[in-house]
């Protein structure tokens, strides 16, 4: 019998496309069910409280339905509040998505890091963690921004957005003490490589500067691979599968863009 057991991405929304991208280059035979927790979007301005209550629940409902091989946490808010208890609540790999600030430290010529993340990603004591592992000798800024998860849905939609906004929220992390200095940005929320081309015309209209945008897409990836490595996989995957937990109109304006990623069957929460 051919495992048709497919791989679950979760985010609050489009972000999770991000890493799905780099997964389905790697791994083109696998199954892939894409869940958007649109009833709960933006997660980004939400407390500890309310992830950590949300996510590992989701999470159980969406496995016991589906039945993946394996879940990823395609978002950064979810995976540095929720990701222990999920691993803890269900007996499946798990893989989480935290800012990638190990590979920025690798690159940062100048020892000065941005991580662009949700106001509740960047508060995180992981978020501390990390710096404090893999960036001790860096100067490390970090800035919250909710407009930028709404730009990314608004561009996926195929909505005009104006650069200017992209700019300003650039703004809020090199315009800090010390921001002058940075020469490489941890993308620390998924949603955010979804608008990296936008972000370097910001990044070099405002004085001219090249900055490297980091992500964990291509390592996420990577992890996907060798965990499910020597697992069968179907001759023919299907089409990927998109799944809204509150069904609205901004859905049709996404087909488009989902098709591009394969997901061309939506199926009712
Ligand atoms: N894509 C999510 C992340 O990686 C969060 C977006 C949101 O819902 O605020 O953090």
């Amino acid at each position: 019998m051919t495992d048709m057991r497919p791989i679950l991405f979760f985010d609050s929304g489009v972000g999770g496309l991000s890493v799905l991208g780099p997964t389905r280059a790697l791994l083109p035979r696998a199954p892939f069910v894409y869940v958007a927790d649109s009833a709960g979007f933006p997660y980004g301005t939400k407390s500890e409280e309310e992830i950590a209550a949300r996510v590992p629940a989701l999470l159980g409902r969406l496995a016991e339905r589906y039945h993946p091989r394996l879940i990823v946490i395609a978002c950064n808010t979810a995976s540095t509040i929720a990701l222990a208890a999920v691993r803890t609540a269900l007996d499946l790999p798990i893989v989480g998505t935290v800012p990638a600030i190990k590979p920025a430290a690798a690159i940062s010529v100048t020892r000065a890091i941005g991580v662009l993340g949700t106001d509740a990603t960047v508060r995180q004591p992981y978020v501390d963690d990390l710096t404090a592992r893999f960036a001790g000798d860096c100067l490390v800024l970090r800035h919250g921004s909710a407009e930028l998860v709404m730009l990314a849905e608004a561009k996926l939609r195929g909505a005009a957005t104006d650069p200017a906004r992209y700019a300003a929220v650039l703004d809020g992390l090199l315009g800090q003490p010390g921001g002058e200095r940075i020469d490489t940005v941890v993308l620390a929320c998924t949603h955010f490589p979804l608008v990296e081309a936008e972000l370097s015309a910001a990044a070099a209209k405002a004085g001219g500067r090249t900055i490297h945008f980091v992500d964990g897409g291509a390592g996420i990836a990577r992890r996907i691979a060798a965990l499910t490595q020597g697992q069968q996989w179907p001759e023919d995957p299907g089409e990927g599968r998109a799944i809204f937990t509150r069904a609205d109109a901004d859905i049709v304006a996404l087909m488009p863009a989902l098709a591009d990623y394969g997901l061309s069957r939506l199926e009712p929460f």
